[in-house]
């Protein structure tokens, strides 16, 4: 039997793959990290087939490591005996919490199968939001720019978990880029946001990217 880590795109139900609703339609318990991903996932499957895990939002180590223990010993048994998915918003290989819960099953659990069916990711949803074009010879970098942080890896960036769009703004034009936010986009959730200006964006949301270019 095989735990299928499903990505379930940016949280517009239609943004799920074909093969990601059939192998959420197939499996006997869907594990959901979130509101959110509950959310699209209720889209497809029943209530009861539905299972919550709870994932505490820290950053203490030994609070998380334990988190996915238990969460990996949870999920374990019932993949042993049947199908069944953990469902993550993008996709299940970019900054998720399914990364986490496979390496902790492939330490502590190595004879669970695991399979991942990838999703939209908030990368490609956000460059689609934004009409930004990736050209073909250009790098970009992806990375966490949590609580104003604000690296500077390459001419264009995409960050994840901007928690304080002003403060990781007022760096990052410091250092020469450009800046634009998306948030909430392709969300069934809030109120969808494209935006350059960094006051629109006071009050705190996990969902925030920017995009930051330098030319
Ligand atoms: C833990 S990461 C998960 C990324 C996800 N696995 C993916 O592929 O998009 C969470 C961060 O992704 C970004 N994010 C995910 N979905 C988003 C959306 N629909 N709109 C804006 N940002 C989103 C936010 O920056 C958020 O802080």
């Amino acid at each position: 039997m095989t735990l299928y880590g499903v990505g379930l795109g940016p949280g517009q139900a239609d943004l799920l793959t074909v093969r990601g609703k059939r192998v959420l339609e197939s499996v006997s318990v869907v594990y959901s990290p979130g509101r959110l991903s509950r959310s699209v996932a209720a889209e497809y499957v029943d209530e009861d087939t539905l299972s919550d895990l709870e994932f505490p939002m820290t950053r203490d180590p030994e609070v998380l490591e334990r988190a996915w223990r238990e969460a990996a010993a949870t999920v374990a048994p019932t993949a042993r005996e049947a199908d069944a998915a953990f469902v993550t918003l993008g996709d299940p290989n970019v900054y998720s919490t399914f990364g986490h819960l496979r390496r902790t099953l492939e330490r502590d659990h190595p004879d669970v199968d695991l399979e991942v069916v990838p999703g939209v990711s908030s990368v490609t949803a956000f460059a689609t939001a934004l009409g930004v074009d990736i050209e073909a010879g250009s790098d970009l970098a992806l990375a966490e720019a949590a609580d104003g942080a604000a690296p500077t890896l390459a001419d264009r960036m995409i960050l994840f978990k901007v928690t304080d769009a002003p403060e990781t703004h007022r760096k990052l034009t410091a250092a020469g880029y450009t800046v634009t936010f998306g948030r909430r986009l392709f969300m069934e959730q809030g109120e969808t946001l494209v935006t350059d200006d960094p006051a629109a964006l006071l009050e705190r949301d996990y969902y925030t990217l920017a995009y930051a270019r330098r030319d």
